[in-house]
């Protein structure tokens, strides 16, 4: 067996804020083999893109991280030195970040932008290197000459995965890479990460919140609430047997095709970040709650082969 690319324990990241520390992760731990396939999914602010961030070590102030260890191919990022950290992005874990389009700089052209990459770790751009990236994510050679505002958004989203493989990387982080795009550019597009990340021999992490199109992408799964990690494991085995009830929900809010019932979200909503409660996190929107969810949170612990859940009836589920 090889070892895993990414090795994480205990990542926690706080933000200092007015009414006391929001814990916007709050202590997850995964590891992630090379060329795996991890989405992570959960609703809107349950930490995702703080998580990614965190690995990238791009959270600013008042944001703070601490954790037990964050190792990339064995070498503790939260110990690299400013410069070794500037010459690790990229090369070896590249972001796509959420709203990627946008991050792009609108003065430049898009081969200025390659440009830029490459002379920011030292290598030599040519235009055929950049014409043989841009066709590598079915980009014609001529978008090299183009501004961003003169490509359509799935173009755009094309060049940021391009970017994003220029150098190589051991590992891709993907934020909800497709969320802009329409139904059917946002299959294409994910069809080109795929492909991409399988010729570099990279492992992805995917951020995503089409619980469907993850299902179709990945190898397993991570779902988020509340900034912990609250089940994962393998897609099948998530899918068929969800152990934790807010996974169950969002399977169950799967929009199904055969029934045309209206897309439900689900009811409540997540506790505050910084005036937590005791107990499980989920308590008050669990229809399964009782007196010890109130009082004891329960920890993520293993439930089935490579599955592992966060709740006190998992076992029952
Ligand atoms: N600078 C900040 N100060 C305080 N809280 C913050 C800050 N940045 C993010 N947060 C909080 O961290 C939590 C996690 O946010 P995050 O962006 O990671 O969620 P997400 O899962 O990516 O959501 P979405 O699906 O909407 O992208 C949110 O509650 C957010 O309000
Ligand atoms: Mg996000």
């Amino acid at each position: 067996m090889s070892a895993p690319v990414l090795e994480i324990a205990d990542l926690s990241v706080r933000y200092r804020t007015p009414k006391g520390p929001a814990f916007a992760v709050d202590s997850i731990g995964f590891n992630l083999m090379p060329r795996e396939r991890l989405g992570l999914v959960g609703e809107s602010g349950s930490g995702k893109s703080t998580t990614v961030l965190a690995l990238m070590r791009m959270i600013r102030p008042p944001g703070e991280i601490s954790a037990r260890h964050m190792r990339l191919e064995g070498r503790d990022v939260l110990a690299l030195s400013t410069e070794e950290l500037r010459r690790t992005r990229f090369a070896r874990m590249s972001l796509v970040p959420q709203g990627a389009m946008s991050s792009l700089n609108p003065v430049l052209t898009i081969g200025a932008q390659f440009a830029d990459l490459f002379a920011a770790h030292g290598q030599k751009s040519d235009t055929a290197r950049i014409a043989k990236l841009l066709a590598r994510v079915g980009l014609p050679a001529h978008v090299s000459s183009r501004f961003p505002h003169e490509l359509s958004g799935g173009m755009k989203q094309r060049v940021c995965i391009a970017l994003a493989i220029a150098l190589t990387p051991a590992v891709i982080l993907a934020d909800e890479p497709t969320s802009a795009l329409d139904v059917v550019v946002q299959k294409q597009v994910l069809a080109t990460l795929g492909r991409v990340q399988q010729e570099i021999g990279a492992a992805i992490i995917l951020i995503g919140h089409d619980m469907a199109l993850m299902a179709h992408f990945v190898d397993r799964i991570g779902v988020m609430y509340a900034g912990r990690l609250v089940e994962t494991g393998p897609v099948k085995s998530v899918f068929a047997a969800p152990k934790h009830p807010y996974t169950k929900m969002l399977i169950g809010a799967l929009p199904s095709l055969t029934e045309k019932r209206a897309f439900q979200g689900i009811p409540g909503v997540p506790p505050s970040l910084t005036d937590r409660p005791p107990g499980c996190p989920f308590q008050t929107r669990c229809p399964a709650a009782d007196a010890r969810c109130r009082a004891e949170a329960p920890a993520l612990r293993q439930v089935g082969a490579a599955h592992d859940a966060a709740c006190h009836f998992a076992e029952a589920a």
